[in-house]
């Protein structure tokens, strides 16, 4: 898709991937719409997109009512967004044994529910113009397993079952649909959720780290020529090509090199 002159919708852009994208997405000419719960980080975020800030709304993604209610306004006031971003996602990597029965429903929330609400309210205005572009954000835990992050893996699984069903939905229409997934990020999110970074697998640490920068405009350029999967670094595309021909061996050494309980006394 030619990104000029067109209007995307970025959740999760108050931090992260999901604020770097909305400002390469302002960089390649859109105007963007920015979503998350935090207002001052929003209009910060706004601030530094100056007029190419189209609209800012402060919400929680996982509320449905809130979700139709801002996909109205946004639709009254500027039309069906070109292009939606599901990027808003929190979680944390712990053992069956450490979530409790909330923190697992907050997990399934955001991102996939959040996802799922947003695709929803602005899909029907896509298919009466048979055009647009939606991308769902992951990680490579939907691809292979780790220890210790089990909540969080199953639903980065939800968020790619979600993006493979509706595309086969979309298909033979004018409307995208991109999978995002990456190795780790350095964001926010890794200091909003101490203890995840121990558990990355010996194997991951091989995999460089990547800028939100770099995370926003591998999206980007997937939007521009309409890619079904964007991953990134160059070395994690290298892991999934192991991943498809050896799928046992690739899967035992995420096992195996991942993190453990501490033994009881
Ligand atoms: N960082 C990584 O290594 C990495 C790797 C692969 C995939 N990902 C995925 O990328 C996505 C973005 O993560 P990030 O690393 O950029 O983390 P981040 O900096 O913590 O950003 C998360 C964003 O999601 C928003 N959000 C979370 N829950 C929300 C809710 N209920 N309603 C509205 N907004 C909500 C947050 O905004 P508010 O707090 O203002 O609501 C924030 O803008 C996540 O889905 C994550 O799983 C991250």
């Amino acid at each position: 898709m030619e990104l000029r002159g067109k209007t995307a919708l970025v959740t999760g852009a108050s931090s992260g991937i999901g604020a770097a994208t909305a400002r390469e997405l302002a960089r390649a000419g859109c105007r963007v719409i920015l979503l998350a719960r935090r207002q001052r980080e929003l209009d910060r975020v706004a601030a530094s997109l100056g007029d190419r800030t189209a609209a800012v709304h402060a919400l929680d993604l996982t509320d449905a009512d809130a979700v139709t209610r801002v996909a109205r306004r946004i639709s009254a006031d500027l039309g069906t967004p070109d292009v939606v971003v599901n990027n808003a996602g929190a979680g944390q990597w712990k053992f069956v044994e450490e979530t409790s029965p909330a923190e697992a429903v907050q997990m399934m929330a955001a991102p996939y529910f959040a996802g799922f609400f947003v695709t929803g309210a602005f899909l029907p205005g896509m298919l009466a113009r048979n055009s647009g572009h939606i991308v769902n954000v992951s990680s490579a835990a939907s691809r292979f397993v780790w220890p210790g992050a089990t909540a969080y893996t199953a639903a980065r699984w939800a968020v790619r079952g979600f993006t493979e069903a509706l595309r086969a939905d979309l298909a033979r229409t004018g409307i995208g649909v991109t999978l995002f997934e990456s190795g780790v990020v350095a964001t926010e999110y890794w200091a909003s959720n101490p203890g995840s970074r121990e558990r990355v697998p010996g194997i991951g640490r091989l995999i460089p780290e990547v800028t939100p920068e770099e995370a926003a405009r591998a999206i980007v350029r997937g939007v521009e020529r309409n890619r079904k999967l964007v991953v990134v670094p160059l070395m994690m595309r290298l892991t999934y090509l192991q991943h498809a021909l050896f799928p046992g061996i690739v899967q035992w050494l995420m096992t195996r090199t991942g993190y453990r309980r501490p033994l009881s006394a």
